[in-house]
């Protein structure tokens, strides 16, 4: 809506460039003759801060366009545009850009509307849901580091979508169909374990000796490879082709008993669920993330549906026969997808297609985020491709839902290998936290023993709560901190330092925010409610413009589905409110009204900091 905004008619925005748009759109416009929409100026942060808050880069393609000097252009526009109360200053450089100084007042006005509980986040308004499939666990296999980032980054995406007011469905599609499960099964019932007092070790017991049960069949093996289908489906591959094994035949028929609902084998079936997810959910508490039973719509709760699937691709042409079993090709690629092994069994990808399929159709979602490793790029990028062939991708009014992989990259240790124990074990999910917590609690225990900490003469109990914080902030800032495809190096040391770009300076940088805003209590009880915000100061200035950058950083996460840009937006944050805390005085300021509003602008970057951190899931102490 391109209408001009006049300050005095419209509500405050919390965007303190929507009256510098308008203002500088309704010049453009009746220099150029163009309609108001066709104006855009252009505005975009200013690279430097010495030349003005903001630019607008309007004048060169117009003036291409128009055939005109963009120079004069850009002049013909500034004596043209209404600036007073909105820009203190508005110059001309090089070619033709402008630097604009925004006016302070507009800037603390800005920042008046902005202080509030939705910091100027706006709900939007979606017809649709958002799936983010996310964790991703198999049963009876223990948590590792993989999941880990599955876990966190899917939290934080269906975290900033719920900020934004969309709702959204956590889908934690559990590997608990299948042989690899019927082969545990098995080696649990030949080992004759009480499933009753079962452990999560006891589960990885069997199920890695049910899995060496399967290695001897190397033919298997290499007729998968032949076909190079990624590791994923190697390793279901490896699981399923197997020979004679007497092992084998155990598990076959155990799968065949517990797919056909005998009442036993899915009693102990649900209870080996239940042992891992009972891990899993502990796991996800710790870790300040959103999963628990209700999310849990594994591969066995798409059983029904692979049938029909499969039919439907049969049925439409795209599921053809290939020496037995039924597989989807590609107009563009060589590999096919297959959904139908020659004995009539299902596949990992069949499972997809239906769950997909449910996704968009029945939670009818108009985004479906995939937080999975990168390794199964192909994968889906397979399923993807046969979703919109069959047209599962439409929506009841018709569009088209969104289907993104989230491919992310593997953790890896200091030799740049993936991460392993000093033991040469895969770090359990487990271990790693406990590891994490264990280091966060020891680094706030020596910064305690200071006597002019903060945190000096509090409980011990008090301090163990403040390290784990630290410890799981250190580990999910980390993670999340990181362009989401690349590995990056798991390095304890450096995650748990409360200096440099880490979790714990994020939360230090609260806890400080919050320690003056503690110390000025009393004489707040005694000031306005609201003190009149003054940012005459550059560094109040520059916090200022930082602060208000919040709801446009909140929606470009979720645009590009990128947690680092939250990340590197709050270290910006703590940078900005550190420059403002050096060089403008606030408990110790002499003029009352001033020392007021820096305390406003302290109790709006706590506001924003803790927010901010709620999203990646971080917990923000008041004391550190
Ligand atoms: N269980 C799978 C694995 O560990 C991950 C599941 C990811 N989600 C999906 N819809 N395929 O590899």
């Amino acid at each position: 809506m391109p209408a001009a905004v006049s300050a005095s008619t419209s509500p405050p925005s919390v965007d303190p460039t929507a009256a510098l748009d308008s203002a500088l759109r309704t010049a453009i416009a009746a220099v150029t003759g163009l309609p108001v929409g066709e104006s855009d100026p252009h505005i975009r942060p200013s690279g430097n801060p010495q030349f003005g808050d903001f630019q607008a880069n309007f004048a060169m393609a117009l003036a291409k366009k128009l055939g005109a000097n963009p120079r004069q252009l850009a002049t013909d526009v500034l004596a043209r545009a209404e600036l007073t109360g909105i820009a203190d200053k508005a110059e001309i450089a090089g070619p033709g850009f402008v630097n604009i100084h925004l006016a302070s007042s507009a800037l603390a006005a800005a920042l008046d509307a902005f202080d509030s509980p939705a910091l100027g986040i706006t709900p939007t308004t979606a017809t649709y849901a958002v799936t983010v499939d996310l964790c991703g666990v198999n049963v009876a296999k223990q948590m590792h580091v993989g999941h880990l980032r599955a876990t966190i980054i899917g939290d934080t995406i269906a975290r900033v979508h719920e900020r934004l007011g969309r709702k959204v469905w956590r889908e934690n599609h559990l590997g608990d169909w299948g042989l690899p499960i019927a082969m545990t099964l098995a080696a649990l019932r030949r080992a004759g374990t009480n499933l009753d007092s079962l452990t999560l070790d006891d589960l990885n017991r069997a199920y890695r000796a049910a899995q060496m049960e399967g290695r001897d069949d190397a033919a298997g093996m290499i007729a998968a490879q032949a076909t190079r289908v990624g590791p994923h489906r190697i390793a279901e591959l490896e699981a399923q082709n197997t020979g004679a094994a007497l092992a084998q035949e155990d598990a076959r028929a155990t799968l065949v008993r517990l797919q056909s609902g005998d009442a036993q084998l899915v009693t102990e079936w649900q209870k080996i669920i239940d042992c891992t997810m009972k891990e899993v959910f502990e796991s996800a508490a710790v870790l300040g993330v959103q999963l628990t039973d209700e999310h849990s719509r594994g591969e066995s709760f798409f059983r029904e549906r692979l049938g029909p699937a499969v039919e439907a691709f049969a049925k439409s042409g795209l599921g053809v026969e290939d020496d037995g079993a039924i597989v989807v090709r590609y107009p563009d690629r060589e590999r096919p997808m297959l959904i139908r092994k020659r004995d009539g069994g299902f596949l990992y990808a069949t499972t997809d297609l239906a769950a997909c399929k449910f996704r968009v159709q029945d939670l009818k979602s108009d985004r479906v985020v995939y937080v999975v490793d990168a390794r199964q790029r192909d994968h889906f990028k397979d399923v993807f491709d046969a979703i919109r062939m069959i047209g599962w991708n439409k929506l009841p009014d018709g569009t088209e839902a969104e289907l993104i992989h989230v491919p992310f990259g593997s953790v890896l240790g200091a030799d740049k290998k993936p991460l392993k124990t000093r033991s040469g074990e895969n770090f359990t999910l487990k271990a790693l936290l406990d590891e994490a917590i264990e280091r966060g609690i020891r680094e706030v225990r020596a910064r305690a023993s200071d006597p002019n900490a903060p945190t000096a003469g509090m409980s011990d109990a008090d301090l163990a709560a403040i390290g784990s914080a630290v410890g799981i902030a250190a580990v999910k800032y980390a993670d999340l901190g990181s362009d989401v495809t690349r590995d990056y190096v798991f390095d304890l040391d450096r995650m748990v330092s409360f200096e440099g770009d880490t979790g714990p300076y994020l939360q230090y940088a609260h806890a400080r925010m919050a320690s003056i805003l503690g110390k000025a209590l009393d004489a707040a009880a005694h000031a306005p409610p609201r003190p009149t915000i003054s940012v005459a100061e550059p560094a109040e200035r520059q916090l200022a413009l930082t602060l208000l950058r919040y709801p446009q950083i909140v929606r470009e996460v979720a645009q590009h589905l990128d947690p680092s840009r939250l990340c590197a937006y709050l270290h910006g944050l703590a940078t900005s409110y550190n420059g403002f805390y050096q060089q403008c005085p606030v408990l110790k300021c002499e003029d009352q009204a001033l020392r007021a509003s820096r305390l406003r602008l302290c109790a709006i970057s706590k506001h924003v900091m803790k927010d901010g951190l709620g999203l990646l899931g971080i917990t923000a102490p008041e004391r550190m």
